[in-house]
C-alpha cells in the first residue's frame, strides 16, 4: 500500500508518521509529501527522510479543478492508495474527493463535531471546556465532518496555557494519526454511512 501525506505547514504529524513506518508499525510505503506552500517546513523534513515531494501550488492554475488534476496525476503515477492529510491548508474539491472515496483522511485538534475549522484548538481552550482532545476521520464534503475513525480526550487543566494544551494535543496527535494509518492499511476500518467499524484492532 502506498501513502501520500499533504500538508501545508511544520509537519510534525508528517514526521510521526516517518517514523511509525519506519519502525514497522505502520506496513506500508510513505510514498509522497505533496505540499502547496513552497515555504513549508514540511518539504524539508521530508526531503531528510528521503521521500519524494510534490510541490504544487494552487496560483499556478486557473483553477481548483487543473490544480487537483495535477495533484491526481502524482497520486497515479505513484499508485497512491491511501491521502493522508496532515494540516493540508485547502478543502478537497469534488473531484479528488469522488476518485479517491473513502480513502482520504484527516486529523483535526478537537473532538469532532465540536470546534471545527482551522482554529479548533484555540476555541475550544477560549470556550473554556474542560476536556478537548483529537479526531482523526475520514474526508467527505463538508468541512471536519466525515465519519469519526478514532478520538483521544485530552483534559484542559487550571494550570494550562494555550501553548501547553498545544503541545498535549500534538503529543496526543502522534500517536493517534499513526495507530488510525495502521488500522487502515492492516484493512481494519469499515466505513459504513457515518460509522466507521473496527475489527480486531
Ligand atoms: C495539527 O494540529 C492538525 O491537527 C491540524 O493541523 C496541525 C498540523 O500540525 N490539522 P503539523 O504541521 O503536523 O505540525
Amino acid at each position: 500500500m502506498n501513502i501520500a501525506v499533504f500538508a501545508s505547514g511544520r509537519g510534525s504529524n508528517f514526521s510521526a508518521i516517518v517514523k511509525a513506518v519506519k519502525k514497522g508499525g505502520i506496513k506500508a510505503n510513505l510514498s509522497l509529501l505533496l505540499s502547496d506552500n513552497p515555504q513549508a517546513p514540511v518539504i524539508g523534513r521530508a526531503k531528510r527522510a528521503g521521500i519524494k515531494v510534490a510541490l504544487i501550488k494552487r496560483e499556478d492554475f486557473s483553477t481548483k479543478d487543473d490544480f487537483e488534476a495535477r495533484i491526481i496525476e502524482h497520486l497515479e503515477e505513484n499508485k497512491i492508495d491511501l491521502i493522508v492529510l496532515a494540516g493540508f491548508m485547502r478543502l478537497i474539491g469534488p473531484g479528488l474527493l469522488k476518485k479517491y472515496k473513502g480513502r482520504i483522511i484527516n486529523i483535526h485538534p478537537a473532538l469532532l463535531p465540536s470546534f471545527k475549522g482551522t482554529q479548533g484548538l484555540k476555541e475550544a481552550f477560549n470556550y473554556g471546556v474542560k476536556l478537548t482532545g483529537v479526531t482523526v476521520h475520514f474526508v467527505d464534503e463538508e468541512i471536519d465532518h466525515g465519519a469519526i475513525i478514532l478520538q483521544k480526550a485530552v483534559r484542559i487543566e487550571e494550570n494550562d496555557t494555550l501553548e501547553t494544551l498545544e503541545a498535549k494535543i500534538h503529543k496526543i496527535e502522534h500517536l493517534l494519526y499513526p495507530e488510525a494509518i495502521r488500522l487502515f492499511t492492516e484493512g481494519k476500518l469499515k466505513l459504513e454511512g457515518r460509522k466507521v467499524g473496527i475489527s480486531n484492532p
